[in-house]
């Protein structure tokens, strides 16, 4: 393992200004959000759509630091033969590949799940390498109901995580650890805040057991939020100082970035949130976005499955990472909203 170009990625995966495009939404996640706009999901219109994103060159050289891709997305090729990979790497981004396979039900804890993928993943680590992946992402979840999480499902999962993120580092790719605990279901903030503090203690202890290098990884986590059910949700400003108030509490300084998941919040919220924790300043790690519904919804809506809306996709889609690359550096603004400056 080489730690000081691992570290020279993570810090380039959150440079001020920049975040990550998470476009690897596995085939039965793409076929839902294709659905919802009436879009057939096959391999063409994957790739097609993926496509569109990749070349919207504004976007991708100016607030995209990196890409994480779907298996099926780093062998294929755009419409001229190029690879998707050598678009993204043109704009000046870097491919990343999700490595992890889905969850499955953990035994012994109903209504929990455990990350699979751990099986064969330091074969199939070179060969993302060789791609062109320098990053990859694992995601764990974690349900916040009526007697759960439970600690056995807290514990598998960092475990599953650390041994990930520990192969990564021997391959020679940055991983991105992103324990997630959904925003489903009406607990408060300060339940989730007490859940993640809990998942993420358990999941640096492990790293540490495991002997991941941390100023080689960057950590993916949810914010500290109401769920979405909940009555009276937390507003911007709460959201922002319980979240940085978490992350004080559990990341270590050595951690060279932080780049959350947006969980199925508005694109604005999602925006509006990394603007106030910016805004809070004097943070120990740099903060931005790997977004995937925040930064996709609207160019999924404006394209539509339309060849001839992909300039409106491209559009929508440099607006949202213009809008969260100014959050990235606390320089957003609700007004820029309704400007669609880009
Ligand atoms: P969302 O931003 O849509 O939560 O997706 C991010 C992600 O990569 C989830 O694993």
């Amino acid at each position: 393992m080489n730690l000081a170009d691992l570290n020279k990625v993570a810090r380039a995966m959150v440079a001020p200004g920049k975040g990550i495009l998470a476009a690897d939404e596995s085939s039965g996640t793409i076929k839902k959000r294709f659905d919802a706009i009436n879009v057939e999901s096959t391999e063409d219109n994957r790739r097609d759509y993926r496509e569109m994103l990749f070349r919207a060159r504004d976007a991708m050289s100016e607030y995209i630091s990196g890409v994480i891709l779907y298996d099926e997305t780093i062998w294929q090729k755009a419409k001229d033969g190029t690879p998707l990979v050598k678009l993204i790497e043109q704009a000046g981004a870097i491919p990343g590949i999700k490595v992890d396979e889905g969850t499955k039900p953990l035994p012994g804890c109903p209504g929990e799940l455990i990350t699979m993928g751990l099986d064969g993943l330091p074969t199939r680590l070179p060969k993302y390498y060789e791609q062109g992946a320098r990053f990859a992402k694992w995601r764990a979840v974690i349900d916040i109901g009526a007697g759960i999480p439970s600690y056995a499902a807290i514990r598998t999962n960092a475990h599953a995580l650390a041994r990930y993120a520990a192969l990564c580092q021997a391959a020679q790719i940055v991983p991105i650890v992103e324990p997630e605990v959904l925003m489903d279901g009406d607990h408060s903030i300060d339940r989730c805040f007490e859940v993640t503090e809990f998942v993420l203690k358990e999941t640096f202890q492990e790293l540490y057991y495991q002997k991941v290098a941390l100023e080689g990884m960057i950590l993916k986590p949810n914010m500290a939020i109401s769920g979405k059910k909940a009555k009276d949700r937390a507003g911007v400003a709460e959201v922002a100082e319980k979240t940085v108030k978490l992350l004080k509490e559990c990341v270590p300084a050595a951690v060279p970035g932080i780049a959350f998941l947006s969980g199925g919040q508005s694109d604005e919220e999602a925006t509006a949130h990394l603007d106030a924790m910016n805004r809070i300043g004097n943070l120990p790690w740099n903060l931005t976005f790997s977004y995937g519904r925040a930064l996709q919804a609207a160019p999924q809506k404006a394209w539509s499955g339309k060849a001839g809306n992909v300039a409106a996709g491209q559009q929508a889609f440099t607006h949202r990472a213009h809008m969260n690359g100014l959050a990235s550096k606390g320089e957003w603004k609700a007004d820029l909203e309704s400007k669609k400056a880009a």
